[in-house]
């Protein structure tokens, strides 16, 4: 069974509390928290004290996506504040190894983002050291965007990458994912779906999480 885990980017930032009430009711398996510092993403969004605030109402585990350059600066600081699992990006970190350690150190997942022009092969070495990859399906900065289509090659990819190397990581997507390609996306061998508008911008975010949950 796949894993979801909502984005609240788009959710009501006055309605937070709301929108966490939601998750914590339904299906879905994570909360996605996007952490964007307008250097490495052309957008700044949450910061610490969300993800405090998010962790004391949350009843399920906290995904935190990374944005940031030199995210190995934060990773105390982001496990403190209540990630469970904390996800970089390639891009972003020019020690990726000991960054994963230092993740590790701390006693959360680790995973690693790749933007869409980034090949998958450059995980190579460094997929036995890890629990998560998260393919961007969209660039990175924003909600609402519209899904990338190449993404489904560098996943037929990634997955046969992760049967040889290391079975054992999920393979996450991010951005533009809905109920019109979800489906596809799990039968590309995809994990943990995250979805942000396809659940915020719904008339029913918890029916919305019961479809997205359904069994392929
Ligand atoms: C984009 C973020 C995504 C975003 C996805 O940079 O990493 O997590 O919230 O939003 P949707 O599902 O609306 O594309
Ligand atoms: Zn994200």
């Amino acid at each position: 069974m796949h894993l979801l885990s909502p984005s609240i980017l788009t959710a009501d930032l006055l309605r937070v509390g709301q929108a966490i009430e939601f998750i914590n009711q339904s299906q879905a398996d994570w909360i996605h928290i996007d952490v964007m510092d307008g250097l490495f993403v052309p957008n700044i969004s949450f910061g610490f004290p969300l993800i405090e605030a998010v962790k004391k109402a949350s009843v399920k585990p906290l995904d935190v996506h990374l944005m940031i350059v030199e995210p190995e600066r934060y990773i105390e600081r982001f496990r403190k504040s209540g990630a469970d699992i904390l996800t970089i990006h390639y891009e972003a970190s020019r020690h990726l190894h000991r960054s994963i350690q230092s993740i590790h150190a701390e006693g959360m997942k680790a995973g690693v983002a790749l933007n869409p022009h980034t090949p998958v092969e450059v995980l190579t070495d460094i997929l036995p050291f890890i629990d998560m990859v998260l393919v961007m399906s969209v660039n990175p900065g924003f909600g609402g965007q519209k899904f990338i289509g190449h993404t489904y090659r560098k996943l037929l990819r990634l997955k046969s990458m992760i049967s040889e190397i290391n079975p054992d990581v999920l393979i996450q997507v991010d951005g533009g994912v809905d109920l019109s390609n979800f489906r596809q996306l799990i039968e590309a061998g995809v994990d943990v779906l995250v979805a942000g508008n396809a659940v915020f911008g719904a008339a029913s975010p918890i029916d919305t999480i019961c479809k997205l949950k359904a069994e392929v």
